[in-house]
């Protein structure tokens, strides 16, 4: 961290204290709070952390009022649409574009660990067919800590780049196992002269009787969909991984953590959660109803893939992602969609109420993303999977970015207690 000459002045109970403050290459400056317990005896509060940066970072940056976002100074749409996704897992992982020579390197190195244990294709068989496919691989990749001890010493370089590689790798194969084994197909295996989105394409959808022509536009729709998840920022599956990581816990046990997190409606299960509110809608006519519920303060139901924590303009990754839609559908034949229908009209019925604009509700990642994979022919059950192994280089990225820092510190937040105080043991019989 650089050092600053800025500070900021906190008066308590009339005494003084300077904090320093941290000039970012890009975002808001950022006040150094942490000698302020030692020397004032105060924490601060912040539920959500909503103003607190938990680490220093070079990966990804974000712009919520522009809808801006940048892998290492790169914007998502260039990104999107001249690079692919093992070129910016590198780009993440490393810091900057790979050469011919390196990226080929990595792509070789990538998919020769794309097969699993092949031990591991039991635990898969102790789960209820009816599995979520998110429940199947919180446990699988949390299982790899068992399979490969050869890549679990965060203290090793080396090992932790195994790990990484080994993770990037194997994802698609254990989301496509999870799907496999969730409708009683045997599992199909990677096929290592394939690209990395056609090869997940064919473990979903092969069968040992057919196997299965991989379309180059709905692989290259794939990519865009595993790159434009790749990484973002401090989330909340992010910042659980590198919380879990500080602990010192093993590099798959971290991931698994992350799947975990998110997994949640809030976070990457939205869109599994948008998609099946777009086909409860399900016709134009019943828009105002949802927009009168999303709009109640009694009604618990939110417009799903609307809103996010930081980008307060439209999520750069929406806009690509609802030009991927429109390709995939053309591609597939699908004309008048009646969910892409209901998804455009929603999406104009919410952006000219005052509600969603004086909110700064827009439309992010997850409200266009459901229709295309829903196209290409995954359930609604398999999205928050896809978005995990997109999300998994994030990560990683994140997690070796932190080990690698000499701040680290194991993660232990403080807290505003409002329980009891001190008080006697009361016996049952006196209760
Ligand atoms: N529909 C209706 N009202 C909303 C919505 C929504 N989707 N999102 C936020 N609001 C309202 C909210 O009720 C609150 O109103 P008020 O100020 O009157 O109390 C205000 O907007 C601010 O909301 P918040 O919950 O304080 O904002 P947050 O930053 O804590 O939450 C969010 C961000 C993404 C959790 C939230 O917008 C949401 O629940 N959206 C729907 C779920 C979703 O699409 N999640 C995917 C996020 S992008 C993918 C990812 O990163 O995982």
């Amino acid at each position: 961290m650089a050092d600053s000459t800025k500070t900021a002045k906190l008066t308590i109970d009339g005494k003084d204290y300077e904090l320093p403050i941290h000039s970012p290459t890009a975002g808001p400056e950022v006040i150094d709070i942490r000698k302020l317990y030692a020397q004032a005896g105060v924490f601060t509060y912040d539920p959500g952390f909503t103003s607190t940066a938990s680490c220093d970072s070079t990966i990804t940056y974000i712009d919520g009022g522009k809808g801006e976002l940048l892998h290492r100074g790169y914007p998502i749409d260039q990104l999107a649409e001249k690079s692919h996704y093992l070129e910016v897992c590198y780009l993440l992982l490393y810091g900057e574009l790979p050469s011919p020579a390196q990226l080929e390197d990595f792509e070789s190195r990538v998919t020769n660990h794309t097969m699993i244990h092949e031990q591991m294709m039991y635990l898969f068989r102790g789960y209820r067919r009816d599995a979520h496919p998110m429940a199947i691989m919180v446990g699988v990749v949390g299982a790899l800590s068992a399979f490969y001890h050869d890549s679990t010493d965060i203290s090793d370089p080396w090992q932790r780049e195994v790990a990484s590689i080994r993770m990037i790798a194997k994802l698609p194969t254990i989301a496509a196992m999870a799907y496999k084994y969730s409708i009683g197909q045997p599992f199909v295996y990677p096929r290592n002269d394939l690209d990395y989105a056609s090869n997940f394409l064919r473990m979903c959808f092969a069968v040992p009787a057919a196997d299965y022509e991989v379309n180059p536009i709905l692989s290259r729709a794939m990519d865009r969909i595993f790159t434009l998840h790749a990484d973002h920022e401090q989330n909340a599956s992010t910042s659980t991984v590198r919380l879990a990581s500080s602990s010192g816990a093993n590099p798959f046990a971290c991931i698994a953590a992350g799947i975990a997190c998110l997994w949640g409606p809030a976070h990457g299960g939205a869109n599994q959660a948008c998609l099946e509110m777009l086909q409860e809608i399900g016709t134009p006519d019943r828009i105002p109803e949802f927009i009168a519920r999303a709009k109640d303060k009694d009604d618990p139901f939110r417009l799903m893939g609307f809103g996010h924590r930081v980008y307060k303009n439209f999520d750069p990754r929406a806009k690509v992602m609802k030009q991927s839609a429109d390709e995939v559908l053309d591609l597939l034949g699908i004309e008048d969609n009646p969910t892409l229908q209901v998804a455009k009209e929603l999406e104009k019925a919410a952006l000219a109420d005052p509600y969603f604009t004086d909110k700064k509700l827009f439309p992010n990642v997850d409200f266009y993303s459901g229709i295309i994979l829903e196209a290409m022919g995954f359930p609604t059950s398999m999205f928050t999977p896809i978005f995990a192994l997109s999300r998994t280089v994030g990560w990683i990225s994140q997690w070796k970015e932190m080990i690698s820092d000499p701040q680290l510190k194991i993660g232990r937040p403080r807290q505003l207690y409002h329980g009891e105080t001190l008080r006697d043991y009361v016996d049952i019989e006196n209760r």
